[in-house]
């Protein structure tokens, strides 16, 4: 079956077997290796990518079941600046400043879910509210406390920041270069 996507802001058509998970066609046909694979029973997150700007676990639906829609990976977050150089989007660069993991398995998913917290509750989100949200969300670690106060930091940047928006320019992402 054909599925077109738009994935990191590039139109891309792929035929694919109907039982093609997301995540694999991301993985395995795409390259695009940030988002991970950390379990097999989709309570992890590690998977997550953003599709259609919301939060979804890529491991838990069929590539085609999102033809059509604009798929988003950590891979697309960072954009560049004005030299060609990488410029993280301020959750990434949050999750840097305030050292929000350790190993990094879980970190590209982490970086979504806190987009979709983001999305969801807006800047000013309470770190109570962040920690309750990222349920969703394993971190074998155990090194959450972190985790929050950077999901806290790059929510209030986003706020201020003038471009807060998912960019479209590949690499330099966190979570890239660990466990791919
Ligand atoms: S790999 Fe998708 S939730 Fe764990
Ligand atoms: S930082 Fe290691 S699994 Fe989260």
């Amino acid at each position: 079956m054909q599925t077109r996507l738009t994935i990191n802001g590039e139109a891309q058509t792929r035929e694919v077997a109907p039982a093609t998970l997301l995540v694999d066609l991301l993985r395995d046909e795409l390259g695009l290796t940030g988002t991970h694979i950390g379990c097999d029973t989709s309570q992890c997150g590690a998977c997550n990518v953003l599709i259609d700007g919301k939060a979804v676990k890529s491991c838990t639906i069929l590539a085609v079941q999102v033809d059509g829609a604009a798929v988003t990976t950590i891979e697309g977050l960072a954009t560049k600046d004005q030299d060609g150089g990488d410029m993280l989007h301020p959750m990434q660069a949050a999750f840097r400043e305030h050292h929000g993991l350790q190993c990094g398995f879980c970190t590209p998913g982490m970086v979504m879910a806190g987009l979709e917290i983001v999305r969801r509750h807006g800047p000013a989100v309470s770190a109570e509210t962040i920690a309750h949200d990222l349920e969703g969300n394993l971190c074998r670690c155990t090194g959450y406390m972190n985790i929050v106060k950077a999901i806290e930091a790059g929510a209030r940047a986003m706020g201020s920041a003038p471009t807060g928006a998912i960019g479209s320019a590949p690499s330099g992402a966190i979570g890239e270069t660990v466990h791919a």
